[in-house]
């Protein structure tokens, strides 16, 4: 059994490690948090007893077999490698962008490349809506051969972590207590409320922002793919709560056949077909969200490619996106 250690479990992405870490069955022989000064000595409920929030330090971190990062992409480089420093270090697996793109760190979603992890002590946990949106991909790439992807997301506000829960349920109570016409808006560049906003993260200079480019970025590292891998994605803030949902287009080396990727994606663990219009079955955020599984329906021939598959996704960001993917990198290194 293990010791387990978790920074940052008190935001939205840390709760769920919490959660899914009492759900499954990673062998946690101890539960300790660490925090910064304004959480330390707050108790956290959990199935492993009651949790005295500790200050963080790497010493005290060093402590435990493995450490779960769900700070700022700051905080992790400036602790991560110290943390896990040497033969008796712990793993650290980093739910933040700072190490995502380093040679020699591996990347992770297990059902991908699980093997990149063997004997690595630093592994990066991927962006939520490229590790959700590769778990179908990947089946399909194994059966034809992908040479192209155009993805367009609807994100939502739990990517900004519980701030950006909150402003979106305060910010829609103002507008519908009639308080305010529009709701404010600091988290987010727009107020989110009946709005969408297509600009996730910082523009850079080729016009696409950061999180689209770390949809191009992740696929091409995480897949095995060539470095010029063409990947284009437009990423857009809705108002949901926490299930990003994803439309693709992924063009193929080989003639398609929908049949067959339906069966692929059956089978693929990770991942529910929920493709049945004809019952109005379709993934949705509301069905995806507190799923482990991520869904994926709306399964067809596109008809403007060659060889090419269009498809909807809905997986829950805060767990395929962030702490079961983390979860789960832990198990497959102990298995
Ligand atoms: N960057 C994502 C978003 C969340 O803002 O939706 C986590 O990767």
């Amino acid at each position: 059994t293990f010791n387990v250690g978790i920074v940052g479990a008190t935001g939205a992405v840390g709760k769920e490690i919490v959660g899914c870490l009492e759900k499954r069955s990673f062998p946690v022989n101890g539960l300790r948090i660490f925090g910064s000064e304004r959480s330390a000595g707050k108790e956290v409920d959990t199935k492993f007893g009651k949790v005295t929030v500790e200050l963080f330090s790497e010493e005290a971190a060093r402590e435990c077999d493995v450490v779960f990062l769900a700070v700022d992409g700051d905080f992790s480089l400036k602790h991560a490698e110290n943390i896990c420093a040497g033969d008796d270090g712990p793993v650290v697996i980093d739910n933040s962008s700072a190490f995502r793109y380093k040679e020699g760190i591996p990347l992770c979603v297990p059902e991908i490349n699980a093997e990149t992890t063997k004997g690595k002590k630093l592994i990066a946990n991927p962006n939520c809506t490229t590790a959700i949106g590769l778990m179908a991909v990947w089946p399909l790439h194994k059966l034809f051969g992908l040479t192209k992807m155009v993805m367009s997301t609807y994100q939502a506000a739990s990517g900004a972590g519980q701030p950006g829960m909150d402003e979106l349920v305060e910010g829609t109570r103002s507008v519908l207590n009639g308080e305010r016409d529009v709701a404010e808006n600091k988290i987010f560049a727009h107020p989110l409320p009946f709005n969408v906003i297509p600009h996730i993260d910082k523009f850079q200079e080729n016009g696409y922002t950061k999180e689209e480019m770390k949809v191009t970025w992740e696929t091409r590292k995480i897949c095995g793919l060539a470095d010029d891998f063409p990947v284009s994605c437009t990423a857009v803030r809705i108002p949901t709560s926490r299930a990003h949902s994803e439309s693709i287009v992924a063009l193929f080396e080989k003639p398609v056949d929908v049949a067959a990727a339906r069966k692929a994606l059956e089978e693929a663990p990770g991942v529910k077909l929920r493709d049945d219009p004809e019952k109005l079955s379709y993934p949705m955020p509301l069905t995806a969200t507190g799923q482990y599984d991520i869904e994926v329906g709306r399964l067809r021939k596109n008809i403007a490619f060659d060889n090419a598959l269009e498809f909807f996704v809905c997986g829950d960001q805060l767990l395929r996106g962030a702490a079961l993917n983390a979860v789960i990198v832990a198990e497959a290194m102990i298995d």
